[in-house]
């Protein structure tokens, strides 16, 4: 197949180049795209690629567009490419909650996806976090409501976000001067930030919307009571989350704890505690600290950390293409 990224020189765009190449997706010919051009700026098999300014007309010639260059490049170039029958994989936000646009996380919810689908966003990483490691919980015994509290690396905000994270790590070192917030709602740097995103009125931020919100729909379950804090934590790369689940059936720890033993996509610790830095630069969704929160069968606690860059954003993404790859629906 031949392939374009859009968004290649970002965080997320240079992380699926990597995987596409460490899972030796049967990729004829790779072209990377960014805001504006570089010569030999990405490296894929080895072979450096010039990366060409995003125009609607260069992006026609492929069978498979993967977006990782924001909304405004989504919103941009995505509906003709659906329209001419390309396949697009897009992980920004903006087509993630349209009815009738599967939203597939593979171990999750893969019948979700269709023949006719040719627009394919990829979920919030933090939900697809909570998503994998809800998904076990879910097939047990259901699902009534779940509280997260997450910590969320500052990779997250992409290239500038890294990069004001380690600024603001220099300038207490006392190298350099502090840089003014702008990633970030406060300086992130020996500090966490309860703040992703814009408050609406009821006071959720915009990430805790997202989280809400499309966990509801990669489940499958409109209705569960879901309810997120959002925090950033000056952690490079690898997203935590605490979470608490309310089942609809009564189980207990030695069930839960084979339903995760059994799920694809996790890896689960009987024992013992699972950091961001060892889970960075893996595939999977790693789930610790399993345990009951109260007598009633119905009540459970867990730790949660997925690297968002890998498992929240560009693998999933090339999952996405070796599934429809697997079914015969790319053309
Ligand atoms: N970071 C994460 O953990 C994460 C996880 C899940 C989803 N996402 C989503 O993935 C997308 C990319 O995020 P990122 O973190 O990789 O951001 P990033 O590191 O800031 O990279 C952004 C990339 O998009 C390109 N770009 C920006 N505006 C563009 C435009 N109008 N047309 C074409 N290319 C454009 C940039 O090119 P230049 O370098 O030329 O400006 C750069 O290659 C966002 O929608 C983000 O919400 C991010």
């Amino acid at each position: 197949v031949k392939v374009a990224i859009v968004g290649a020189t970002g965080v997320v765009g240079e992380t699926i180049v990597r995987v596409l190449e460490e899972r030796r997706v049967p990729v004829d010919r790779l072209a990377p795209f960014a805001s504006r051009s570089r010569r030999g700026a990405v490296c894929f098999r080895g072979e450096a690629l010039d990366v060409r300014e995003t125009t609607s007309d260069a992006l026609h010639e492929f069978d498979v567009v993967f977006f990782a260059g924001g909304e405004d490049a989504s919103e941009r170039y995505v509906p003709s490419l659906v329209e001419r029958g390309c396949i697009v994989i897009d992980n920004s936000a903006t087509y993630r909650l349209r009815s009738g646009v599967p939203l597939v996380v593979p171990e999750v919810n893969a019948d979700a996806l269709r023949p006719q689908d040719r627009l394919f966003p990829v979920a919030n990483c933090t939900a697809i976090v909570l998503c994998t490691a809800l998904a076990p919980v879910r097939d047990t015994a259901g699902l009534r409501a779940v509280r997260v509290a997450t910590y969320q690396a500052a990779s997250g905000a992409g290239r500038a976000g890294l990069e004001e994270l380690l600024a603001g790590e220099r300038a207490l070192a006392g190298a350099e001067e502090e840089p003014q917030p702008v990633a970030f709602a406060r300086a992130l740097a020996r500090n966490v930030v309860p703040q992703i995103g814009e408050f609406d009125a009821s006071g959720y931020s915009q990430e805790e919307r997202k989280v809400r919100d499309e966990t509801r729909k990669m489940l499958g379950l409109p209705d569960v009571f879901v309810s997120a804090t959002c925090v950033r934590v000056p952690v490079h790369t690898a997203h935590s989350e605490a979470v608490f689940v309310e089942t609809e059936c009564k189980t207990n720890l030695d069930e839960l704890a084979a339903a995760f033993d059994r799920a694809p996509g996790v890896n689960f610790h009987r024992s013992g505690v699972v950091t961001p830095r060892e889970v960075e630069g893996t595939d999977l969704v790693h789930v610790a600290r399993l345990r009951s929160e109260a007598e009633t069968g119905r009540h459970f606690a867990l730790w949660a950390v997925g690297d968002q860059l890998r498992k929240g954003a560009a693998t999933n993404a090339v999952q996405i293409l070796e599934l429809l790859l697997a079914k015969g629906y790319v053309r």
